[in-house]
């Protein structure tokens, strides 16, 4: 007896024909995989999420720059903290090299002549200026503008003596006015 036209359906304990088996199949492993696919996708989220420090913006800005004695007199620029830390003698001040305008690193020049002044009521040897490569801002040697589109001085930063090793330590988070100088005994 042949099989043309025969109802396989009523012969499936199911009650499901094999093409509608097939079907469901077909969408049973499309759903798997569709699962499977969402929990890649949790899972590649979760571990990007990883990638991505856990900072906290409480997170402290103090950071160690070294021995005050391993300090020029002069100026030391520090690529890292984008910061000119002036030694002179046992006194140290520290400028920001991050240009007010739009936030490029400015660079030191040397005077040809040091200049001495007074900077927050305070006698100072000016031996740098600083211009900035993007937009041709000018500073003095304390920071504040000569020209250029920079809206403001560059900024001061605290700077102190970590009390465990003795490490210069500056706080990026503490601008101070151009009075400051750390004087170390
Ligand atoms: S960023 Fe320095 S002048 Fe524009």
């Amino acid at each position: 007896m042949s099989d043309h036209g025969h109802d396989v359906s009523k012969d499936s304990p199911s009650g499901v024909s094999p093409q509608d088996g097939g079907a469901r199949r077909q969408f049973l492993i499309r759903l798997g995989i569709g699962a499977g696919g969402v929990a890649i996708g949790a899972q590649s989220v979760a571990s990007l999420r990883s990638l991505v420090p856990n900072v906290s913006y409480d997170a402290p800005t103090t950071v160690k720059l070294g021995n005050p004695v391993d300090f020029p007199d002069g100026l030391k620029f520090l690529p890292d903290e984008r910061l000119f830390v002036f030694r002179t003698g046992k006194t140290f001040h520290a400028i920001s090299a991050v240009c007010t305008h739009l936030g490029c690193t400015v660079r030191a020049e040397a005077l040809s002549q040091v200049q001495e002044t007074q900077v927050g009521g305070q006698a100072m040897r000016l031996t740098h200026r600083f211009n900035c490569p993007c937009h041709g801002s000018r500073y003095n040697g304390d920071g504040t503008t000569i020209s250029g589109p920079a809206p403001k001085a560059l900024a001061w930063y605290h700077l102190s003596v970590a009390t465990d090793d003795g490490q210069l330590v500056v706080d990026l988070a503490h601008e101070v006015e151009h009075d400051f100088r750390l004087t170390i005994a």
